[in-house]
């Protein structure tokens, strides 16, 4: 089956009117990555998961090495798109077939891994699976967080839709010898430059932030204007102010995408607001200066609007560049298959971005029609995607090859 029809199967897992909503550790979430270890264990290869919920695929290699791996996720932010994550997993188990078709076998083992959580749509951080792999979030940590509708993370992994039924679980699973993820580029400058293949320099660092502002409800007809501690009010201030620190800099963004307002009723004073900021960076010191100019906001509003505001940090990723010698390889196999390759920065997160902490790690795009992603619209070109399967197994066996790509 090709990778297109592939994608498509999965596209029916979670699909809602607007897209697709497969939050991790969802009967449909659930589903797409029973039938990723389905058509794994039909092409031969073996699967195992974590404790987390990252499933990983394998073929082995000739030699004792650590596996040269690849991979993505296949849960989707709601009414996301059918090429976010899954365009990785598929279109690596796509690499490994291909591979594995060859006569000659690979020195390492090559890998797939189908990384858990990594929009952090339900349970509140992303890439959450490659960062408990990787050893940034401890597993403790993990096992504790709280979903938005109240699972703990844990309970949920051991219920019905979490572990994998008959998939062995492991938790020693080695660091990578090194790791190429493909993806969707999620935004217009491949399309506009023409390009089909991309090559990332570096992954734009994150930190989301947990915003709590509580001020006084009341009736909406008594309480004098000057008399209010109207929590909405101060929000749309706050969420002017990081709207501003994120256009400070052609290098940053600042989203707030997220609010929760209380009681939410028409005659009553905003009592409470929730809501979440995202701010990035391929440069760490534009998200620490962000930061700042947050909390100078907070400040300033908690002193004008006689309010209570609690920022809370939920989740912190350093920019990463991607290894120079691995994108030199990358680049070199790209260029052979299409010699119009660009590279580019990456201002979505990824799972790579956690891999890059422990192994050489690269990544390769290919183009999202209409720049379209995070949205049902979300396409790429069906030769788009055959040429970044073909990029990709080149990468992964050009890495094989040559020690000096990999950790030693
Ligand atoms: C994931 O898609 C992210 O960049 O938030
Ligand atoms: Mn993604
Ligand atoms: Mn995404």
């Amino acid at each position: 089956m090709k990778i297109v029809e592939r994608l498509a199967e999965l596209a029916l897992l979670g699909a809602t009117r607007e897209g697709i909503d497969r939050a991790l550790f969802t009967p449909e979430e659930y589903a797409a990555r029973e039938r990723f270890a389905a058509w794994a264990r039909a092409d031969g290869f073996a699967v195992e998961q974590d404790r987390v919920g990252n499933v990983f695929v394998r073929l082995a290699g000739t030699e004792s090495l650590p596996p040269v791996q690849t991979g993505s996720h296949l849960d989707t932010v709601k009414d996301g798109g059918a090429y976010d994550g899954a365009c990785g997993v598929v279109g690596g188990l796509e690499a490994l077939r291909l591979i594995a078709a060859r006569s000659e076998r690979p020195r390492h083992p090559i890998e797939v891994v189908a990384w858990a959580g990594e929009e952090g749509s339900r349970f509140p951080i992303g890439t959450l699976g490659s960062s408990v792999y990787a050893g940034i979030t401890p597993y403790a940590e993990a096992a504790a967080l709280v979903a938005d509708d109240g699972a703990i993370f844990a309970d949920a992994f051991a219920g019905p839709s979490g572990k994998l039924a008959g998939v062995p679980v492991r938790d020693d699973f080695p660091a990578p010898a090194a790791y190429v993820e493909l993806h969707i580029e999620q935004g217009p400058v491949m399309e506009r430059s023409g390009a089909r293949l991309g090559i990332v320099t570096a992954i734009a660092g994150q930190r989301r932030y947990s915003v709590r502002i509580s001020g006084t409800p009341g009736h909406a007809g008594t309480i004098p204007m000057s008399m209010r501690s109207d929590a909405l009010a101060a929000a749309a201030d706050l969420i002017l102010a990081v709207e501003a620190a994120g256009r400070a800099h052609p290098d940053s963004v600042a989203t707030v995408g997220r609010l929760i307002v209380e009681p939410n009723q028409t005659n009553i004073v905003p009592g409470v607001v929730s809501l979440r900021i995202d701010s990035r960076s391929v440069e760490d010191e534009r998200i620490d200066a962000m930061d700042r100019a947050f909390r100078e906001a907070a400040e300033r509003i908690r002193a004008a609007r006689r309010v209570r505001i609690d920022l809370t940090i939920l989740e912190s990723r350093a920019a990463a560049p991607m290894s120079a010698a691995l994108r030199a390889a990358v680049a070199t196999v790209c260029d052979a298959l299409d010699p119009g390759a660009i590279a580019l920065p990456s201002g979505a997160g990824h799972d790579a971005m956690c891999i890059a902490q422990i192994a050489p790690t690269a990544m390769i795009f290919v183009p999202s029609i209409r720049g379209e992603s995070h949205v049902g619209t979300e396409r790429t070109a069906p030769a788009d995607l055959e040429l970044g399967v073909e990029a990709l197994a080149a990468s992964l066996l050009a890495v094989d090859r040559d020690p000096a790509l990999t950790l030693a």
